[in-house]
């Protein structure tokens, strides 16, 4: 059996014209059905429906053998245990810091709401500035209309999200896609099985491109 764990949403969407060029076809729609284990066309492979965050973890651990998680996701995580193969190229959007519009920074130390702790004390150790982050699990924008904190740290696509909050982008961290990630013990005893998977998805990134 061979486990792929993908979340509902942009990822799922985005990822299914590419294992369709696996030849594997989810047999049930994870916006419709309440199973968090589907079935696909072939019956020695399940996707596996979790939280994006959650994806690394199950696939460190084997729970998952395969599975696609946003780079902002990996590196939060750390991407112990896991490799990192193919770069999907998709749900791809850039990982700033954002304020509110005009809005100087204060004196002393910035106050930073985000749910990407790891990445933003990385981001401002490498410019040797001391920080505060304030850990949030999401509606980050909020956070400074309403003096949690002078920044935030979040991803930004089309820069909406922060318009109609009255923020605006300041500085940019990474840019941002989907990637495949495979663990690592399933990467040695399934080798020709996971080879083939990956160089089928490939070629479907390369013809999307
Ligand atoms: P969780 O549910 O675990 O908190 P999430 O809500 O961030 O995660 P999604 O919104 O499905 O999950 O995002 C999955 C991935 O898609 C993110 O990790 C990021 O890489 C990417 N992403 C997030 N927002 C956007 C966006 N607006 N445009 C493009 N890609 C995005
Ligand atoms: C993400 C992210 C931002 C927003 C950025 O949220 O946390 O809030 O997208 O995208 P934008 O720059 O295009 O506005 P989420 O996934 O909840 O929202 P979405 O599905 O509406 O993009």
């Amino acid at each position: 059996m061979l486990r792929i764990a993908l979340s509902k949403g942009r990822i799922f969407d985005e990822t299914l014209p590419l294992l369709a060029a696996a030849g594997i076809h989810p047999l049930e729609n994870p916006e419709t059905s309440r199973k968090l284990i589907l079935d696909t066309n072939q019956p020695e492979i399940q996707l596996v429906i979790i939280r994006a965050t959650d994806v690394p973890t199950y696939v460190e651990y084997g729970a998952a053998d395969l599975g696609v998680a946003g780079k902002d996701v990996l590196m939060e995580h750390g991407g112990e245990g896991l490799y990192e193969p193919l770069d999907l190229k998709i749900a791809c959007c850039r990982l700033m810091v954002a304020g509110k519009v005009n809005e100087p920074a204060p004196n002393g130390r910035l106050r930073i709401a985000t749910k990407y702790v790891r990445s933003t004390e990385r981001f401002y150790a490498s410019r040797g500035e001391q920080v505060e982050i304030i850990k949030l699990y999401g509606s980050m924008e909020l956070a400074p209309l309403v003096g949690l904190a002078d920044r935030i740290v979040d991803v930004v696509d089309t820069g909406n999200t922060l318009r109609a909050n009255g923020l605006e982008p300041l500085e940019h961290i990474a840019d941002i896609s989907s990637r495949l990630v495979v663990n690592k013990a399933t990467m040695k005893i399934k080798h020709r099985f996971i080879n083939q998977i990956i160089e089928q998805m490939q070629g479907a990134v390369a013809k999307a491109a």
